[in-house]
């Protein structure tokens, strides 16, 4: 247990208020429209948010990871769409800084970090999702540059993102080490963007697939060395996995705002329904699970700012946090009954928000194996 520093404090602060103005009056109308806000995107971008993991020297606002997680929560709070934007933003900026050689930080971790260049991180294929050491996205090395085949899916801000980390095969024999990391830039010849998803939440996101077709990539766009684009992704997204811990924190915090205000309003049987022990119990498990699920989180943000290792705390957190949201928004749904289920309350899209919390950035089930792992060795 740790006390937030003034700096912390202050983050939070910030980006509730920003949320609270800029987010939560448009969430639902922009779900309901599936309308990416990158104009608001830009301002969280001059605000510092895109690149809060990021020290000033590369663009950054340096925050740190615990300041991340507390402003993710209160954004997500207001729009779990704009969450996973920004999650996956910051979460792109972490094989430049942890891989990239100065020149590359110059190009690409500066305008990024400051929010000027949007990110992506593309790893997912039709046949490679929790298993990513089996993709089949070709780099072949030619003279100067390499030859990138292949297609991505489910690519979180994939047709807005100016560059994009991507992680293809240079080795088809050396299963996980056979991969490697590149910096693909909007507009190469040879990439485009395919397919975009209608998706049951998260619908003001942008999710789409990547299409590589002889696309030409220079030698010096290799982040890291040649075969460590497994490293590369796993680093990449021990990061991400305090994301979207925050993030579905925020989800769950905001399903209980939803209960608590709904219950104490609504009346059945001559009283509020928050009188009765079936919904204060309801109340009582999120609220504890709530708190729970923070210390967990920002211990794993906490073990990242001291730099020390954190994959397992961060699995844990994800876990533990987006398993919460779930449950939460089961509850928070159940104790608005009929009306739960309609669009008109924030509940309905909370609930269908919460969904992809247990699986992306790793599912439940592959955050059992880091964590049993840690316990028991492979
Ligand atoms: N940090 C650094 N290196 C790591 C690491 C980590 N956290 N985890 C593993 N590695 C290294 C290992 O040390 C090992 O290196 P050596 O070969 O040198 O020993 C190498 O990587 C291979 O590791 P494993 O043998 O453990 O790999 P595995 O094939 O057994 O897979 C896994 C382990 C945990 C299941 C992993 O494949 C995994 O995390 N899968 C889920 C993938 C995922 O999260 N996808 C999400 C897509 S992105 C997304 O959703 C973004 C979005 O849009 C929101």
């Amino acid at each position: 247990m740790f006390q937030l520093t003034s700096e912390q404090e202050m983050v939070r602060l910030m980006a509730g208020d920003f949320a609270k103005k800029e987010l939560e009056p448009y969430a639902r109308e922009r779900d309901k429209n599936e309308t990416f806000p990158a104009e608001v995107i830009r301002k969280m971008g001059d605000l510092g948010l895109m690149g809060m993991m990021v020290p000033p020297e590369h663009g950054g606002s340096g925050a740190g990871a615990v300041s991340y997680s507390l402003a993710l929560q209160e954004i997500a709070y207001a729009c779990a769409s704009t969450a996973v934007t920004m999650s996956v933003a910051n979460l792109s900026t972490e094989p430049l800084l942890h891989f990239g050689n100065e020149e590359q930080k110059e190009k690409y971790l500066l305008p990024l970090a400051a929010g000027q260049k949007l990110g992506a991180f593309a790893i997912t294929e039709p046949d490679a999702g929790s298993d990513p050491s089996s993709m089949m996205t070709s780099a072949e090395e030619k003279d100067d540059h390499y030859l990138i085949n292949g297609r991505k899916i489910f690519i979180t801000n994939g047709s807005y993102a100016d560059v994009i980390n991507l992680i293809a095969r240079t080795d088809s024999q050396k299963g996980n080490r056979g991969l490697s990391a590149f910096l693909i830039e909007k507009g190469m010849p040879g990439f485009s963007i395919g397919k975009k998803e209608e998706k049951l939440g998260l619908r003001a996101s942008d999710t789409v697939e990547l299409v590589f077709d002889d696309c030409r990539v220079p030698k010096e766009n290799l982040l890291g060395k040649k075969g460590q684009g497994f490293k590369v992704a796993m680093t990449a997204l021990d990061s991400g996995r305090i994301g979207i811990a925050s993030q579905s924190l925020g989800i769950a915090r905001a399903c209980l705002d939803e209960a608590v205000n709904y219950s104490q309003n609504r009346r059945q049987f001559g009283k509020a329904i928050s009188s009765f022990q079936a919904i204060q119990w309801m109340i009582a498990d999120m609220a504890t699970q709530i708190e729970a699920a923070y210390w967990l989180t920002l211990a794993a943000a906490n073990q990242k700012d001291l730099g020390v290792p954190f994959t397992k705390e961060a699995s844990m957190a994800k876990l533990f946090a987006s398993e919460l949201a779930n449950r939460a928004a089961y509850k928070a749904l159940q104790i608005h009954g009929g009306y739960g289920y309609m669009a008109e309350y924030k509940i309905e899209r909370l609930y269908r928000d919460a969904r992809v919390t247990t699986i992306y950035e790793g599912t439940s089930e592959v955050q059992r194996i880091v964590i049993a792992r840690e316990f028991l060795g492979k």
